[in-house]
């Protein structure tokens, strides 16, 4: 890879070695084990202040709030990062809103999406003060108009409304079509929010989309910032007036040769939709603040080298890292140390029994058994993804703040799997 190696936060010391933060990332395996994912948390505030700077720019002194995308990366020492820096949140459930709480996260600054929410997240949620909820159908809002009723509070409500976008990404990281489970349908918008308003304890705040996630292109997204924006204003001529627009995440990083978004671009672009009104603007993004900050960490177990293709084996696996095997995605490889090895043109996979348990296709990989890989761009829908199949304990997670790696998650160990298993 020729790349510049500034935008995976990482870099090569003089006798070769990878580093983040100036740490050697071999040392940070040897000491923890592998497979371990490594967060820097220099990058993880440089993602939050860039996108910051960017927004209060554009909006001079009008009101917005970076509601971080919890789901990219849950980790408490993340969420108590981004808690310290103002961020708020974006949750998807009642314990991703239990985490930002126990990572000292401000209640009133949580946004909570998706489209299954149960009576029982939504009473954790009104109890907590939450500043928004952003539902997702008809149902939902006649449930969650009842739950508050039954506390005695008013529940106050976004519609996430699906604008029909085609945001062009992967099919499965794209919901912002018609044929969508996410959202409430443009047309019938108006009418749901006529009914919502008309309900005793609801009350009607914003409006919400989210098209898709890893876009490298905001065409899509200011073009559902348009729409919902025009929404806004006719809600507001009949007589519904709103207090934020959100159009939330879906900003791309770099994992291979995308040119990263201009984020400076993209505020201006949701400023000049926004105009002079009189609005909160709010995002929710996750992948963006997060994606680049991090790197899994694997050690070589075997080159296994074959006729009609060659295998450089790892420690690990889909189960640790599942992006690539359910997206195609791609992540970069390097060797953390420097190796004398021959090239070699391979796939990286690991041990789990699986055909489609391959961390990278058709790469060329210098690495001897013992040697130390990194798989960049996984601090976002990495460790969060993690699974134990084939019980296999997840990995270890480590911080390195101020050039000192610590860990903020344990590896699992064998016991740590069968806790709650009986015979
Ligand atoms: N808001 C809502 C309502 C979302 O559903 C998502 C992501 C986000 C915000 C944050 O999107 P971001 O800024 O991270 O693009 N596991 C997939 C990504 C799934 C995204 C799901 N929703 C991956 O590994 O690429």
């Amino acid at each position: 890879m020729s790349r510049d190696l500034a935008v995976f936060n990482v870099a090569r010391a003089p006798d070769g070695a990878l580093t983040m933060e100036g740490v050697r990332l071999i040392d940070v395996a040897r000491e923890f084990g592998t497979p371990c994912y490594v967060y820097s948390q220099a990058a993880l505030m440089a993602a939050f202040h860039g996108l910051d700077r960017a927004l209060r720019t554009a909006r001079a002194g009008r009101p917005y709030l970076i509601c971080y995308a919890v789901k990219a990366n849950s980790n408490l020492s993340i969420l108590s990062l981004f808690a310290s820096l103002g961020a708020g949140f974006d949750i998807v459930s009642g314990g991703e809103l239990r985490r930002v709480l126990a990572a000292g996260g401000d209640a009133r600054k949580v946004v909570f999406s998706g489209l299954g929410k149960t009576a029982d997240e939504m009473a954790l949620a009104l109890e907590a003060g939450i500043k928004c909820f952003n539902v997702e159908s008809e149902p939902e809002l006649e449930r969650l108009n009842g739950v508050a009723g039954r506390l005695g509070v008013r529940a106050p409500v976004s519609l996430r409304v699906n604008p029909d976008v085609d945001a062009k990404t992967h099919p499965y990281i794209s919901t912002g079509l018609k044929n969508n489970k996410f959202g409430v349908a443009f047309e019938r918008a108006r009418d749901v929010y006529a009914r919502a308003a008309t309900m005793p304890h609801i009350d009607v705040i914003g409006v919400d989309c989210h098209i898709g996630s890893q876009l490298t292109d905001t065409a899509p997204l200011t073009e559902a910032m348009g729409k919902i924006v025009a929404l806004a204003d006719e809600l507001a001529a009949a007589g519904i007036p709103l207090h934020h627009v959100c159009p939330g995440g879906g900003i791309g990083i770099t994992y291979r040769d995308e040119a990263p978004i201009d984020l400076a671009a993209y505020a201006s672009a949701l400023q000049a939709a926004l105009g002079e009104r009189d609005v909160e603007l709010l995002l929710e993004p996750g992948r963006v603040l997060v994606g680049n900050a991090g790197v899994l960490l694997t050690r070589v177990e075997y080159v296994k080298p074959s006729t009609a293709k060659n295998f450089t084996v790892v420690d690990a696996a889909m189960n640790d890292l599942i992006r690539p095997s359910l997206y195609q995605a791609h992540h970069e490889v390097l060797n953390a140390g420097e190796s004398s090895a021959a090239p070699l043109d391979c796939d990286v996979v690991g041990p789990v029994c699986e055909s489609a348990d391959v961390l990278a296709y058709n790469r060329r990989v210098s690495a001897r058994e013992g040697d130390i890989l990194a798989l960049l761009s996984a601090g976002a829908y990495g460790f969060v993804m993690a699974s134990n199949y084939n019980s296999r304990p997840r990995a270890a997670e480590v911080l390195i703040s101020a050039g000192v790696p610590r860990v903020v998650r344990k590896r699992e160990s064998f016991d740590d799997l069968i806790a709650h298993e009986r015979v």
